[in-house]
This record gives structure tokens, C-alpha cells and sequence, in this order.
């Protein structure tokens, strides 16, 4: 996560909607037209069949309530506005109750191709579509809930997990590979690169092997773990992660794949 944003958290009104200006619900409606067509085109089915639940309008900024509303129905998950960046304890225990952060403002014309730090297009069309399925809901929660259970020195171990999977995860379907992540999901280059460059390194789906992977938030990623089936990944969610991180730990981390810079 990055550690200063160049952006201002907008705060919600007392009904809980957030007012956007005319130009901020054009990038949207910009953003969003430019990016449909790619995730019906690289993104997982399970991305896909969420995107369709949620229905999410195409020309304004959708209001967190609104969107709320119809996760609660379906998997009890709502999204609740933060400031930019938030530390990895109170995300952790946001996710552990079912709640997904989400930083409120959106990107300006000048970062329309590329932000470092997420904004509401991310959280909103990136992360929604996969809270409404019960599977990565409960996973999501139970990442959450392991990281409640972890020392703070641990966080940027646990966090991996949620990084190669949630946020740039890929998974084999319909004969090739898909996109399940977030971060591709809202990446108008990084999508298509992760699923078809042969640039970028394909490796089986581990849990010790990504805990060791290190990553950088402001590239495209060198390396992406590949489900072989989503089910996988929730048998994952089941395990005992605080002995997978020792595990890791003492194995150590690989050596990085990209010019060393920071580890998010
Ligand atoms: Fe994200």
C-alpha cells in the first residue's frame, strides 16, 4: 500500500452519500466505458457473473450505500468510504466484519490511465463483482480475521496472500487464463498483459510460495499465481495461516523479479 496519497478522502454527507462533481462522474463514465468490454473479454466468469448482479450505473459514481445495499442482500458485505490510505490493522478488521473499505475519491484526468493508490473506480468496479459471491466473501472475511489474530511485524506477510489472489490474481477457464483481481479488473493494461504477455511469469497456485513472493504496488507485476480452479482458493481460507507464515518465514522470501524499489 502506498504511504501517501496526492488525494483528499471525500467525506459522506449524514445519509451516507458522497457528492461528486460533474466532471468526477464523467471520469467514471469515461473509465467505466473504456474498461467494460475488456473484463467481459480477460476477467474470470466469476468476476463477470458479479458485475451483472450488481448492475453498477455507467455514467456517475456509484454511491457506497447504493452498492451496499445490494451486497448486504446477498452476502451480507457492505462498503463503508475511508481516507486514501488506511493501515493494514484497521483494514484487516474491516474485512473480518464484512466490510469493505473503500477510498471515496476518483482519479483525476491527468491519472486516467494509471494511479498508484486505489481509488473508487478500483474498489468499486475492481473489488464489488467478487463480494457478491459467497466464496470470495468468506475468504475475504477469513483473511480478515487471520490478520486480526497476527503480530503487526506479520501484516506484510499475510498481505501477499490477499495481493496475488484478490487484488491480481489469475485462474484457468473456458481453456486459457482469466483475470480474477481486482487491481487487473480496474487496469485497462495490466489486464490484457496478465493474461496474455509472455513477459509476465504464470506460476501454480501455492500459499507458501506466495507468502515469499515480495511485490511492488507501481508496476505491472513480474509474476502472477494461477488458480487452477476457484475452489481452491477457499480451500486456502480454511488453513492455518499463522503457521503458513512461519513456514514461509523461514524459508524467506524469494529474490525479487523487478528492480528492488520498496515492498508494499
Ligand atoms: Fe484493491
Amino acid at each position: 500500500m502506498a504511504k501517501s496519497s496526492a488525494y483528499t478522502a471525500k467525506a459522506p454527507q449524514p445519509d451516507g452519500r458522497i457528492v461528486y462533481t460533474e466532471e468526477e462522474n464523467l471520469v467514471w463514465r469515461d473509465l467505466y466505458a473504456r474498461q467494460e468490454a475488456n473484463v467481459r473479454r480477460w476477467s474470470a466468469p466469476e468476476y463477470n457473473v458479479g458485475f451483472d448482479r450488481l448492475a453498477l450505473p455507467a455514467d456517475r459514481v456509484p454511491q457506497c450505500t447504493d452498492v451496499s445495499r445490494t451486497l448486504t442482500a446477498l452476502t451480507g458485505w457492505k462498503v463503508e468510504p475511508v481516507p486514501a490510505l488506511i493501515g493494514f490493522s484497521k483494514f484487516f478488521g474491516m474485512l473480518a466484519n464484512r466490510t469493505f473499505p473503500a477510498a471515496s475519491f476518483i482519479r483525476s484526468r491527468k491519472d486516467f490511465d494509471y494511479i498508484k493508490e486505489p481509488d473508487i473506480f478500483h474498489e468499486i468496479f475492481g473489488h464489488t463483482p467478487l463480494l457478491t459471491d459467497e466464496r470470495f466473501a468468506r475468504f475475504s472475511e477469513m483473511i480478515g480475521k487471520a490478520g486480526e489474530r497476527l503480530e503487526a511485524r506479520d501484516y506484510s506477510w499475510l498481505i501477499r496472500l490477499y495481493w496475488f489472489t484478490i487484488e491480481f490474481g489469475l485462474t484457468h477457464a473456458n481453456g486459457g487464463y482469466k483475470a480474477l483481481g481486482s487491481g487487473l479488473a480496474s487496469s485497462p493494461t495490466e489486464l490484457p498483459y496478465s493474461v496474455e504477455s509472455p513477459d509476465a511469469q504464470r506460476r501454480a497456485f501455492d500459499v507458501i510460495d506466495i507468502l515469499r513472493t515480495p511485490y511492488r504496488i507501481d508496476i505491472h507485476q513480474p509474476v502472477y499465481f494461477v488458480l487452477d480452479k476457484v475452489d481452491d482458493l477457499f480451500k486456502a481460507a480454511e488453513r492455518d495461516l499463522a503457521a503458513d507464515i512461519r513456514t514461509a518465514q523461514s524459508r524467506g522470501l524469494f529474490a525479487p523479479l523487478y528492480p528492488v524499489k520498496e515492498d508494499a
